[in-house]
């Protein structure tokens, strides 16, 4: 007894940065007032590739990172790209991004945020270092599938519940790269010359979103530059729009080398830096890390008096605040590694993201019993490797020809690999070391024996094929497929093509072939999920996150000349403005080959007339329509119906459509159900540059309901009437 007496005067109470019964603002002002300003600094840079180092004497502690997006990455060495060669690090892989979009379904991009959040908590990371939401802007570029594809509503709507599956595992989301990264070349250095209202209307919302509805605790800098700065120490983008409007309390992060000076980075709301200099070494001092823009050159101006110690301790207790959330938050979940749960989610995700794109005659699904050809690389491909950070080590990957072999039996299926690319490579393109000839006739003689063909292919992650550090050269598939397929054709034209891809590609042979799968980079269950969809035992569902042009001239980033795409002298000019994806060919009446928002069932939808709850609303009104959506086929199947808004005499011009919200529905055959969705008037909103807010006009306006955004199935049109909030800062 008297011991223990004893010992319970002796306990102290805990310092109050650690006395979880304080608020988080009473810890963290108790933490900062306990740090050196060398402890501070030490805090907002990296200490290694990937993490921070905390504050060891406090007992604070180091924050790792990951990328990010689309499942774990590998470990690496301490101080350079080099993977660390563990045994242990391999994890389930998700379908990329784009596939996401594709899945038009919000659940999905919550369960997918979960998974990815699970296992980087049981790696024991405190950030993943995504999602993406850089609008598509060329099919060219080499991050688009790492995004979420053309359309800001669609990518708002889908990076929220990611964000918030993500943190449910108490690890930070850090949404990337902030922002107007829609080119990889040149992407060191171009300034992105764009109007404010493009800027507000397109490329920002979806940050917006993950900010203000995601509530996201980390945030990531672009390599490029807006207004001659660049985004990862802007003023306007992040003290002004990131920090201030949006109210942003979390960390941002420079992409890793992406600071270039240490006045700005102190300045304009740089909370850490990573990744400058590509090995942390190149110095070649004792420790480079100390000579990071805000690292010693930071302390030595607030030591002169030059910079107030007060910017530095905002960035502490920033980053103090995302470690009560994550590292320091006692109650977090442990996490999980590649259980069959998120090998499931990987799959639901995959066949709900393929789109079928074309199906003449009922081509697919694919019956049993006869022979499948399954022709070309990506049948084989490791997929997951490559495409540059977002790069996996799956610890499962089931390609499209195990997949097909699975489901429809090893002795019925016949394997032609077609053509070949090169090896991987970050900064070219290598070439095949196959002979190509031999490889097309071999291709040939397995086509010709088949009931029907399957041509897997599409681009690969390699350099320049769906890559970080630079965008594509050609719209054309490469390594010779569009060739291969016009000789198989010749001898078989039952054939469904496969693009694997995270862009649009061009499509030469698209008036001749029966069937069009686009595909994306699916993940661990990727061929699983191809085989449902192939052999009709799951019916697709998955709508296109983009448009893809007849040709890459229809496209508006290529339509205003080189000062467009790529740039000259070092800006890109984004002369199409708000006119992008099929904002773009809807206003300029150039019709896309396949529209944003296309993608076909086994089964087909009846729609009925759209109605309104109102024929007039007030600014400040949420309009309500609804339909009835038929499945009108033999088959259960989801279809996603989509609700684009036209304006009848803006003030300004509008494109001729913006899609404003979305709803996908599971009927079974022959069922009918009302739909119904919400929409804010406050939505309809434009942002008025002259006047730097938006704006809503009284006005007439039409709401067009459509199974894509070119095929229209019904419309209805409304007053907005004068009101408190018309002509007010409403979004
Ligand atoms: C990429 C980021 C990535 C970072 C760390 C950069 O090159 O642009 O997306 O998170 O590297 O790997």
């Amino acid at each position: 007894m008297l011991a223990c007496a004893a010992l319970a005067a002796t306990a102290q109470a805990p310092a109050p940065y650690l006395d979880e019964s304080l608020p988080a603002d009473v810890r963290i002002e108790d933490a900062i007032g306990r740090m050196t300003l060398d402890e501070k600094i030490a805090m907002i840079h990296a200490q290694s590739k990937f993490s921070t180092p905390g504050c060891p004497r406090l007992g604070i502690p180091e924050i790792w990172m990951s990328d990010g997006p689309h499942g774990v990455r590998v470990e690496f060495t301490w101080d350079d790209w080099m993977w660390a060669g563990w045994t242990n690090d391999s994890c389930t892989a998700m379908p990329a991004l784009t596939c996401l979009a594709a899945t038009f379904n919000p659940d999905l991009a919550e369960r997918y945020g979960e998974v990815v959040g699970s296992e980087a908590r049981f790696r024991k990371k405190d950030i993943i270092l995504g999602p993406g939401v850089n609008i598509y802007r060329t099919p060219l570029s080499g991050r688009n599938f790492e995004y979420m594809g053309e359309d800001p509503h669609l990518a708002s709507t889908m990076v929220v519940p990611y964000i918030k599956g993500l943190q449910s595992n108490g690890v930070a989301a850090c949404l990337k790269h902030y922002v107007l990264n829609n080119q990889e070349h040149d992407r060191d250095r171009v300034n992105v010359v764009v109007d404010e209202r493009a800027l507000n209307e397109l490329y920002l919302p979806a940050f917006k979103a993950g900010v203000t509805r995601g509530k996201v605790w980390a945030v990531m800098g672009s390599y490029n530059k807006y207004r001659g700065t660049y985004c990862s120490h802007n003023d306007t983008l992040v003290n002004d729009i990131l920090k201030k409007q949006w109210g942003f309390d979390g960390v941002f992060i420079t992409d890793w080398g992406s600071a270039h000076d240490t006045r700005e980075a102190a300045l304009n709301g740089l909370d850490i830096e990573m990744g400058s200099w590509t090995n942390g070494l190149t110095w070649g001092e004792s420790n480079a890390y100390d000579n990071y823009y805000m690292a010693r050159p930071l302390r030595n101006l607030i030591a002169a008096g030059e910079l107030d110690e007060k910017l530095v301790d905002d960035k502490v207790r920033r980053i103090l605040r995302l470690c009560l959330r994550t590292n320091m938050n006692r109650n977090r979940p442990w996490g999980a590694m590649h259980t069959d749960s998120h090998l499931a989610a990987a799959r639901e995700v995959a066949r709900e993201g393929i789109v079928l794109l074309k199906n003449d005659k009922d081509f697919l699904p694919l019956k049993s019993g006869g022979k499948i050809a399954v022709i070309g690389e990506n049948a084989v491909k490791v997929l997951s490797i490559g495409g540059g950070s977002s790069e996996l080590k799956p610890k499962t990957e089931i390609s499209p020809l195990q997949g097909i072999r699975d489901r429809f039996g090893d002795e019925n299926v016949l394997f032609s690999l077609g053509y070949a690319s090169g090896a991987p490579d970050y900064s070219r393109e290598l070439p095949s070391p196959y002979d190509a000839d031999s490889l097309r006739e071999a291709a040939i003689a397995t086509a010709r024996m088949a009931d029907a063909v399957l041509f897997v292919g599409g681009l690969n992650k390699n350099f320049s094929q769906d890559c970080e550090g630079d965008d594509r050269t050609s719209f054309s598939l490469p390594f010779g497929q569009d060739a291969l397929i016009a000789d198989l054709l010749a001898v078989n034209p039952r054939m469904a093509v496969v693009i694997v891809s995270g862009n649009a590609v061009d499509m030469p042979w698209q008036a001749k072939v029966p069937a069009i799968i686009q595909s994306w980079y699916l993940g661990s269950m990727g061929g699983a999920a191809l085989a449902d969809i192939v052999s009709g035992d799951v019916n697709p569902s998955g709508k296109l996150p983009f448009s893809i042009p007849a040709r890459l001239e229809d496209c508006a980033a290529h339509a205003f000349g080189e000062r467009a795409y790529p740039g000259v002298n070092g800006n890109v000019h984004y002369d199409e403005g708000l006119l992008v994806g099929y904002r773009w060919h809807d206003t300029r009446r150039i019709a896309a080959r396949y529209p944003f928002g296309h993608g076909l069932s086994y089964t087909t939808f009846g729609y009925s007339a759209p109605r309104l709850d109102r024929k007039v609303y007030m600014p400040s009104d949420t309009i309500t329509v609804s339909l009835t959506l038929s499945n009108k086929g033999s088959r259960e199947g989801s279809e996603t119906v989509q609700f684009y808004t036209s304006q009848k005499k803006p003030r300004l011009p509008r494109p001729a459509k913006e899609l404003k919200s979305f709803c996908k529905t599971r009927l079974k055959a022959g069922e009918s159900r009302v739909i119904e969705v919400r929409i804010p008037v406050a939505d309809l909103a434009y942002y008025d540059d002259s006047l730097r807010r938006w704006v809503l006009d009284e006005d007439e306006f039409t709401i067009h309901v459509g199974a894509s955004s070119a095929d229209i199935r019904g419309k209805v049109s409304f007053r907005v009437a004068p009101g408190m909030a018309l002509n007010t800062d409403i979004q």
